[in-house]
């Protein structure tokens, strides 16, 4: 439900975009070994020669895609408009650490998966202000992250997700501030003119990013023959949709 649905926020940007020779970006924040830029490139071809696609990770990370990326041939000729960029996000962020191509007055798409709950709160909401002030054409952000709850104390399951968290090492504060849907959306609110928010659980049901035919694939790949905490589950994780003209 996560991949599918930001392919199509992703696909559709693109889609809206790759029109004449009008230039667009994409930011991906700690990008991973994520695939989709090759993906895409793929699947559009030389409709894509207007987009630059930045991908911020670790310096570790970056290089050693990189390194994979030079290794295969198909790789390679699908990276013309890949930019990787090795930084620490905890740093905070800004226009110097893109280089010559980043333009803060083209369309631009951020990209954050699972990404700012790795971050503390002050490096993350200085990265969401930086992207809601800098563009000076429209601008979404797309994050999607855990959410907990209001109460840990009424929801035992978020309850053994943070501790389930916290037993892998991962620094929970920035976690614990935004902790629900009401107060990542409130996060977002503060610097872009709307924000959409789904749960996952409701992803399965929101056909303007996963289509009923996407979504009988999915429940056919990944069988299930109990439900409930499948649900739960869902129900913990949230996509934002933030956007600013
Ligand atoms: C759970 S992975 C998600 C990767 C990718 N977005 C995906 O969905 O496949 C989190 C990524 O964030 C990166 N990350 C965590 N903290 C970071 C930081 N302070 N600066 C840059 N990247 C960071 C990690 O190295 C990792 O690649």
């Amino acid at each position: 439900m996560r991949t599918v649905s930001i392919d199509s926020i992703v696909r559709e940007f693109i889609k809206t975009n790759s029109v004449s020779d009008q230039k667009y970006q994409i930011i991906s924040l700690g990008s991973g070994f994520d695939t989709r830029l090759f993906r895409f490139m793929e699947e559009f071809g030389n409709k894509l020669e207007g987009l630059k696609y930045f991908e911020i990770d670790f310096d570790q990370v970056m290089r050693e895609k990189g390194r994979i990326v030079e290794m295969k041939p198909i790789l390679k000729e699908l990276s013309a408009a890949w930019r990787p960029i090795s930084f620490d996000l905890n740093e905070g962020i800004n226009n110097e650490i893109f280089g010559d191509d980043f333009d803060s007055s083209v369309p631009t798409l951020i990209i954050s998966e699972c990404c700012l709950m790795y971050l503390t709160a002050e490096a993350g909401d200085k990265i969401i202000s930086w992207c809601g002030e800098t563009f000076k054409s429209t601008v979404t952000f797309c994050s999607f992250d855990p959410i907990l709850a209001d109460d840990l104390k009424s929801d035992p399951f978020a309850k053994v997700m943070l501790d389930n968290f916290e037993k892998r090492g991962l620094d929970t504060r920035s976690l614990l501030q935004y902790t629900s849907r009401q107060s990542t959306i409130d996060r977002f609110m503060k610097h872009f003119a709307f924000v959409d928010s789904f749960t996952m659980l409701q992803l399965e049901t929101a056909e303007s990013l996963v289509s009923k035919q996407q979504r009988r694939e999915i429940l056919i790949k990944a069988a299930l023959d109990e439900y409930e905490e499948w649900n739960l589950l869902s129900d913990h994780y949230i996509l934002i949709l933030a956007k600013k003209q």
